[in-house]
């Protein structure tokens, strides 16, 4: 007898769930949701190529570029933390960046994500605590000391290092991973130019990093925390299992390895920060650069006259001094079309493919999307340069002439400045661009001038999951010394 007003109980909170339910899925615009999980079966089937999804679901939105979607399908959570929107319409980016800057800080979730391993450092933290860190950071690059000492550190590492590995990898014909040279080379740039120390990772020995391996597997990890509900990786951490179970480990290694290589607790923190900002993301975009060059030798021709003729300028015609030395600081200036392909490469492969946002009051987006307070806005940068209505119908093309000035002169950034955020925009913009530029042109002079790139016969190029946009099995290439004309 008991039974049957328990059924009806259940039946009519069943009934219930699935009104509310069928409300909330027409309201969201976004992949499939199922009831209690939401999208999250599609996120999780999609884990492995996460960026080009979203890219995918938002082009299917047909130019509206936002969809709301959610993870935990329950009254009240589904618009608070499980609900999310993503958009790559530049409008709403500005309102987000800068407009409404306050409205939109990264939020407790993302702070509570990166806590172990950024803890309160500029990325990782809003409000007083990130701007005392901005001013004081903002004094520092403003210097031409910075500028001048990053010119000193890439430069030595070029010449000392990396010329010699590439030099004994061309001549002996054995392949070399480029983006694992690479990552190497930022991080002993950005070590020097932080704590004045070279960890000299890159020697003709390629020896193991520790500390650089656990940052990647730390970083890695700490994406997965971002996707999912908060309660998972919670509840993975108390247990000790999957990706919590890494980045324990991974944490415990930089934690030890810091120890010796740092010296007080503030100064790694912050260090750990500026690792973040400096090593990988100009290493990631020099890799996608390479692999683009590679596919376009037309561009690549363009390059090498472009270095060419200020070479001749700067050094006279005798080949030999244009390989001796790396590029001078003013030399590094005058290279603009050089300038327009990095950018054209971050276009479409941003270093940091997405960011995150919290949404502390009730808003609406510039194209009249409603944020409900307590959600998360998600932007996608790769995703910006892969859709017709922003780019154009040549978007997906590596046309690196789409930045050249009308007057054919200068590199010209577009109208609409949030058309292009690889660099962030805004109060949070990146404080490194210049410095970035700078390290980025010379690598790319110092490999291209010298040698001619190939794939290796069968290397596939993935993108890694991670919250950069690594190759996931590198960047393997013979080189073939390039004769000059
Ligand atoms: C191609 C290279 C680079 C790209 C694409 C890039 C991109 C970005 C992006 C997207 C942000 C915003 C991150 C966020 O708010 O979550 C950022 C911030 C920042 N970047 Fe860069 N960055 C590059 C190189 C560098 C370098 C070489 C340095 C330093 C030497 C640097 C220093 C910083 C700092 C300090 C911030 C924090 C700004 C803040 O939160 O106020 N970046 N960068």
């Amino acid at each position: 007898m008991e039974t049957l007003p328990l059924f009806f109980s259940l039946a009519a909170v069943v009934f219930a769930y699935s009104i509310w339910f069928h409300f909330l899925a027409r309201k969201l615009t976004g992949p499939r949701v199922w009831p209690l999980v939401g999208s999250l079966p599609l996120l999780f089937m999609n884990r492995r190529r996460i960026h080009d999804w979203i890219a995918g679901n938002l082009r299917a939105t047909g130019g509206s570029a936002t969809y709301q979607t959610c993870t935990i399908a329950l009254p009240f959570l589904a618009r608070k933390q499980g609900f999310y929107t993503f958009t790559c319409h530049p409008k709403n980016i500005e309102h987000i960046l800068r407009t409404r800057f306050d409205n939109y800080p990264k939020g407790a979730t993302w702070q509570a994500a990166f806590h172990d391993l950024l803890e309160q450092g500029i990325f990782n933290s809003d409000g007083k605590t990130w701007l005392i860190q901005r001013k004081t950071a903002a004094l520092e690059f403003t210097t031409r000391t910075l500028r001048i000492a990053m010119a000193r550190w890439v430069n030595r590492t070029i010449k000392n290092r990396l010329w010699c590995i590439l030099d004994k990898a061309a001549n002996e014909k054995e392949s070399v991973d480029l983006q694992d040279l690479l990552l190497r080379l930022t991080f002993e740039n950005i070590c020097g130019l932080t704590f004045g120390k070279d960890p000299q990772t890159l020697s003709p020995d390629l020896p193991e990093n520790p500390f650089a391996t656990a940052f990647d597997t730390a970083a890695e990890t700490t994406m997965y925390r971002l996707l999912y509900p908060g309660f998972l990786w919670r509840l993975k951490k108390i247990l000790g299992i999957g990706e919590e179970k890494r980045l324990k480990s991974s944490l415990k290694i930089k934690r030890d390895v810091n120890g010796s290589f740092f010296t007080s607790d503030v100064l790694q923190r912050i260090a750990l920060n500026f690792v973040l900002a400096g090593r990988d993301t100009s290493s990631v975009a020099l890799s996608w650069f390479f692999r683009l060059i590679m596919n376009h030798p037309e561009v690549e021709q363009k390059i090498i006259n472009e270095i060419s003729t200020v070479l001749r300028d700067t050094r006279g015609p005798d080949h030999n001094k244009w390989l001796q030395e790396a590029l001078s600081f003013d030399e590094a200036d005058r290279l603009v079309y050089l300038k327009e392909a990095l950018t054209e490469t971050l276009r479409s492969y941003p270093s940091d493919p997405q960011d995150f946002k919290y949404v502390v009051h009730d808003d609406v987006l510039p194209d009249g999307t409603f944020v409900p307070s307590g959600s998360t806005v998600t932007y996608s940068i790769l995703s910006i340069g892969r859709t017709k209505t922003i780019w154009g119908e040549d978007c997906m093309e590596f046309r690196p002439e789409r930045w050249l000035s009308q007057e054919g002169d200068k590199f010209e950034p577009p109208k609409d400045i949030y058309k292009f955020v690889a660099f962030n925009a805004g109060p949070r913009t990146c404080l490194g661009k210049d410095l970035a530029y700078l390290q980025m042109k010379s690598v790319a002079y110092a490999v291209l001038l010298r040698y001619r790139l190939s794939l290796v016969p069968g290397h596939r190029v993935e993108q890694k999951m991670s919250l950069t946009l690594f190759m996931k099995n590198g960047l393997r290439v013979y080189l073939q010394p390039r004769a000059l004309a």
